[in-house]
C-alpha cells in the first residue's frame, strides 16, 4: 500500500529512482547506432525509472552504447529477449510450436499467418531455452541493468503458456504446472548464464482473448508460479492478440482510442489481481494516460509500478512534465502510426500527423 510515483523502489538489487517504466517496443534503429542511442538517451535524461527496449539481433553488438548513454543520464535500461520458437514467428519457415494447430483455427487473423509449424521436439525445446539464456548472457555483456523475458501477447512462451496452441500430452502440455515449465527452465538457465546480480523480469499475458484460450485464474496462477520459481518482477499483459477490429483493435494489447480516463487501464483489473496473489513487484501496463489514474492506482496498491510504451514516444520527457508541476495527461491518442511506421520499415518515432491510411494492419 501506499505507494507513489517518483518514489524509489528496488527490484531484486535494480534501485530504480521511481515508478515509470517504457514498456518493450521494437525500435528498427539497428542501422542507425547513434541515433538510437540519442533517442534513449532522451528518454533517460526524460525521467523514466526503467526503460525496456524491444528484443535486438545478436550482431547489434553497438547496442552497449545505448546502454552506456541511458547510464550516462542516470537512467535504467533492461532488454526484452523473446524465444525464436512459434506461430507466426517466421511463417516461411517450418517453425517448432508448441502444437500443430489446425487449419480453420483463426488466432491471429490473417495479418500474421501462423505458416508452417510442426510440434517442437525435447531437443528443439532445449535448444530455444539455450538460446535464451545466451541472449541474456549477451544483453549482460552489453551492460543492461535487468532482463525481461517475453511470454504475453505472440510469444512462443505465451503460444506454450495457453491451451488454444499448447495441445500436448507430455510434460510440456496439460496442466498449467507442465505448461509454465518452459518458463522455469528458462529462468533457471538464464539465471546459470548471468547470475543472481540481475533482475529477471517477465512480461506475462495472463488471459487471452479467444475461446478455449488461457483464462484468468490460469493466468494468475501461473504468474505464482512464475514469482515463486525467482522471476523478480511481473509486467501484466494479455496473450494472444486478436487483430479482427483494425479500427480499434479491441482484441490486442495496442488498443486505440484510449480518450476518456475510463478507457484507460485496460489491465488494471487484471494486473490488480496478480498483485494479490504474489509477492514480487507488478508492472501495470495498457493504456495509462492520467497522472491521476497513475497515482490512484499505486497508492490504491493495486501495482508497485507503472508501463507505458506509445506515451514515451511521443514524449519522452513524460515523466519530467509531470515531476515538475504540469500533471496534464499523456498527449499520446493511441492512434498506433508509431507502430503503422515501423511496419513501414521506419525507426520507432510518434508519426502522428503523417497522412498514412489506417487501419493499421
Ligand atoms: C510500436 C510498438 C512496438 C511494440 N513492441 C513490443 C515488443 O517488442 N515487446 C512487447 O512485449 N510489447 C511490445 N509492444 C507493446 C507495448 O510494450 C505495450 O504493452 C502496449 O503498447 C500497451 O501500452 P501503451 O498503451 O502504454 O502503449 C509494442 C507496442 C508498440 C506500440
Amino acid at each position: 500500500m501506499g505507494n507513489m510515483p517518483f518514489s524509489p523502489i528496488k527490484i531484486g538489487s535494480l534501485e530504480l529512482k521511481n515508478r515509470f517504466l517504457m514498456s518493450a517496443a521494437v525500435d528498427g534503429m539497428a542501422a542507425d547506432p547513434i541515433a538510437r542511442a540519442q533517442r534513449y538517451a532522451e528518454l533517460a535524461a526524460g525521467g523514466v525509472g526503467l526503460i525496456v527496449a524491444g528484443r535486438v539481433l545478436n550482431k547489434e553488438v553497438e547496442f552497449g552504447r545505448v546502454a552506456d548513454a541511458v547510464h550516462e543520464r542516470g537512467g535504467r535500461i533492461a532488454l526484452q529477449i523473446l524465444s525464436h520458437m512459434g506461430l507466426g514467428f517466421e511463417p516461411k519457415v517450418d517453425s517448432p510450436a508448441a502444437s500443430v494447430v489446425p487449419e480453420g483455427i483463426d488466432i491471429f487473423s490473417n495479418v500474421f499467418p501462423y505458416g508452417r509449424h510442426h510440434e517442437a521436439s525435447d531437443g528443439e525445446i532445449e535448444d530455444s531455452i539455450a538460446s535464451l539464456a545466451r541472449a541474456a548472457k549477451l544483453a549482460k555483456s552489453f551492460g543492461v541493468d535487468a532482463i525481461q523475458v517475453h511470454s504475453a501477447h505472440n510469444s512462443a512462451l505465451f503460444q506454450f503458456l495457453t491451451p488454444l496452441t499448447n495441445q500436448r500430452k507430455d510434460k510440456w502440455g496439460g496442466s498449467i504446472e507442465n505448461r509454465v515449465r518452459l518458463h522455469r527452465e528458462v529462468y533457471k538457465a538464464v539465471r546459470s548464464e548471468i547470475g543472481s546480480d540481475i533482475p529477471l523480469f517477465i512480461k506475462l499475458g495472463v488471459e487471452d482473448p479467444f475461446p478455449n484460450g488461457l483464462k484468468l485464474e490460469e493466468g494468475i496462477a501461473a504468474a505464482k508460479l512464475l514469482a515463486e520459481c525467482g522471476y523478480d518482477a511481473i509486467e501484466v499483459s494479455q496473450g494472444l492478440q486478436d487483430f479482427r477490429d483494425p479500427k480499434t483493435m479491441a482484441g490486442t494489447p495496442i488498443r486505440m482510442g484510449t480518450v476518456k480516463m475510463s478507457q484507460e487501464g485496460y489491465f488494471r483489473a487484471w494486473c490488480r489481481d496478480v498483485k494479490k496473489a504474489i509477492d514480487k513487484p507488478t508492472i501495470m501496463t495498457g493504456g495509462m494516460r492520467s497522472f491521476e489514474l497513475v497515482e490512484e492506482v499505486l497508492a490504491g496498491g493495486e501495482t508497485d509500478m507503472i508501463g507505458m510504451c506509445r506515451p514515451f514516444v511521443k514524449e519522452p520527457g513524460l515523466v519530467k512534465r509531470w515531476e515538475e508541476g504540469n500533471r496534464k495527461k499523456a498527449t499520446c491518442i493511441s492512434c498506433n502510426k508509431c507502430g503503422l511506421g515501423l511496419m513501414k520499415g521506419l525507426p520507432l518515432a510518434c508519426y502522428v500527423k503523417e497522412k498514412w491510411d489506417l487501419p493499421l494492419l
